[in-house]
């Protein structure tokens, strides 16, 4: 036996009893006579006392030659410490060695392994598993397991199966590209790694599964952002003969219960909006509404004065800054050069300020007068004290600019509260989304969602008004899922493939599969998928999923721990039919 206790096991109760413990050594102080230890693993840390007159002097000789980092077992007494620590959970004892057994030395590690490191990013990435042996990394593992297993006990608790589906599989549009593994013994042709499993689990509801989930990766070969990793993993579910309001309770519900348990936090209020009030109120599909700052559109009271840029603008929209009316003029420099950075793409910013008195000052007072600025800030909720930032141009564009504003300032506030959570489902979508790339429109979600009833005759000639039975659910600003009902007979699924621009054959071809399951007894149904990685990270109160997995791809899809993607031998080559030229 390696060990009957943990490292956080032990308390004022076990003093006299003879124990065992392994672990790492997290730090060694020798003061010749005597050597303290802290001995750590996953559990805690416990101190172990080495003294000149109670311990065996050969274990006094090999404790003075442990470094960082080594594994060790030791045997000894606990006693009760002369200095408690009331910090550390076995603070009140230490062990008296008696016993020491070097299990496996160490080199002395990159970076300091304790709550606050040395390390930077790229370090700690190389040398992963040093970087889980520390608190805060560890500590969100755990804590994404907790979430995990959460989730399967409420779905498996309401009737949901988890059944595991295949990883090499043809394309599943999702909107990015596939990964692709090319097939041995198959010459020239390649499977797709899933996007995600929505076509088997729609098979699995033409199966008559009824309820599944399953958690489960998913690659997507995009650009990478702090939401964002190349392979990641979702809360995958499907339910048969359900309408949208069905769905939207389940996972209301799963939702509540994780912040419930995971968090303690007791949501009262999970409202919804429409993807268009979502887009006017907070000019983003995932507005997070912690905080107001709503939008106010002004072009009713800014446009037909002498302002041509109002003038000539599609929208003129602004929001109210709590308390921004004491920004000094430096502050608003910086806020408008902040809007003008490349990434926003604003041409500029004017203000107003609400003074204390009643009264405004703006940096358009020639072109307006304080009854014109009154109204604005009716328009934007503004009171006194605070600032009104307008921003004006094409009306798609201002809105994704004043909402990157909005998002900023509310950070800058301190009004994004990593405590606080306030869900919200985004309902509507549109079924299509205009691409300017390709100048053809794509499916907003993907091609299996079905539009709103009704609707499938719009397509012909207002595509774009289309609406879709999809949502978002959204949380603190961030999507963490989304699904839709589906499509359930062949004909629609194929006038939709039609109107995406597929060709009969490529429809066929790629999805011919689904469409002759739909032939044979296809169950209405739908689902949605949460991504596990964001919902963990919100949870745990922060947005950057990468800290939430325990071995992530860095912002160039590398995994630099194992140094993947990396080339392989001209005999696999060969062996796969492929050819390589760079
Ligand atoms: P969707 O594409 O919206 O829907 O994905 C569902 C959720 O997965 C998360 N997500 C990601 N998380 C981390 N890294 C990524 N690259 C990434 N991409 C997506 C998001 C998102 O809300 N099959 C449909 C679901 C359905 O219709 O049932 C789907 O995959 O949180």
């Amino acid at each position: 036996m390696y060990r009957t206790h943990n490292n956080g096991a032990l308390r004022a109760e076990h003093i006299n009893s003879t124990v065992t413990l392994a672990g790492w050594v997290q730090k060694s102080r020798d003061k010749g006579f005597m050597i303290w230890v802290d001995l750590r693993d996953r559990y805690g840390i416990t101190q172990l006392i080495f003294d000149e007159e109670r311990t065996p002097k050969e274990v006094m000789e090999l404790a003075k030659t442990l470094g960082r980092e080594f594994v060790i077992q030791v045997t000894g007494t606990v006693i009760e410490r002369e200095s408690k620590n009331p910090k550390m959970p076995t603070g009140d004892v230490e062990l008296l060695v008696e016993k020491l057994e070097v299990l496996n030395q160490a080199k002395t590690p990159p970076f300091t392994i304790e709550d606050t490191t040395d390390g930077g990013e790229d370090l700690r990435m190389k040398y992963r598993y040093l970087d889980i042996r520390r608190n805060p990394v560890k500590e969100k593992l755990i804590f994404r397991h907790k979430v995990s297993i959460a989730v399967r006990n409420y779905l498996s608790e309401k009737d949901f199966i988890e059944v595991e589906t295949p990883y090499l599989i043809k394309s599943t549009p999702e909107g990015a590209r596939d990964f692709v593994v090319p097939s041995r013994m198959n010459e020239g042709q390649f499977y797709a790694l899933p996007q995600s499993p929505q076509t088997f689990k729609q098979l699995l509801m033409v199966g008559g599964m009824d309820k599944y989930f399953q958690i489960v990766k998913c690659f997507r070969d995009e650009d990478l952002r702090a939401d964002r990793q190349p392979e990641f993993t979702q809360i995958d579910c499907e339910m048969a003969f359900v309408e949208q309001e069905d769905i939207l309770n389940i996972f209301e519900g799963l939702t509540k219960h994780l912040l419930k348990e995971v968090v303690g936090f007791e949501i009262e209020n999970f409202p919804r909006m429409t993807y268009d009030e979502a887009m006017s109120k907070y000019g983003n599909d995932k507005p997070d509404i912690r905080f107001g700052m709503e939008f106010g559109e002004l072009n009713a009271v800014a446009q037909h004065k002498e302002f041509k840029v109002f003038n000539d603008a599609e929208l003129v929209v602004g929001i109210a800054v709590p308390n921004g009316g004491s920004y000094t003029r430096k502050e608003i420099d910086t806020l408008i050069d902040w809007v003008k950075r490349p990434q926003v793409g604003a041409l500029g910013m004017v203000y107003v300020k609400c003074n204390d008195d009643g009264s405004f000052k703006s940096s358009v007072d020639k072109f307006y007068d304080q009854e014109d600025l009154a109204k604005w800030a009716e328009a934007t909720g503004a009171k006194t004290g605070d600032l009104i930032c307008v921003l004006s141009g094409e009306a798609s564009k201002t809105r994704t600019q004043l909402s990157a504003l909005r998002m900023e300032l509310a950070t800058q506030l301190g009004l994004r509260k990593s405590n606080e959570f306030a869900p919200l489902w985004v309902v509507d979508f549109p079924l299509l989304e205009w691409d300017e790339e390709t100048n053809r429109y794509h499916a907003m979600h993907h091609p299996f969602t079905s539009p709103k009833p009704g609707q499938m005759e719009l397509l012909d000639t207002d595509p774009g008004a289309v609406k879709a039975n999809a949502y978002d659910l959204v949380l603190n600003g961030n999507e963490i899922g989304g699904g839709s009902i589906r499509i359930h007979d062949k004909e629609t699924q194929s006038k939709m493939f039609d109107y995406l621009g597929f060709s009969k054959e490529e429809a066929q071809a790629q999805f011919g599969f689904l469409m002759d399951a739909f032939q044979y007894g296809a169950p209405p149904h739908g689902g949605l998928a949460f991504g596990l990685d964001r919902l963990v990270a919100i949870l745990g109160g922060q947005e950057t999923i990468r800290d939430f997995i325990a071995f992530p791809k860095n912002n160039a899809g590398r995994d630099v721990m194992i140094d993947a993607p990396a080339k392989i031998d001209e005999a696999q080559l060969k062996e796969l039919n492929l050819k390589v030229t760079l």
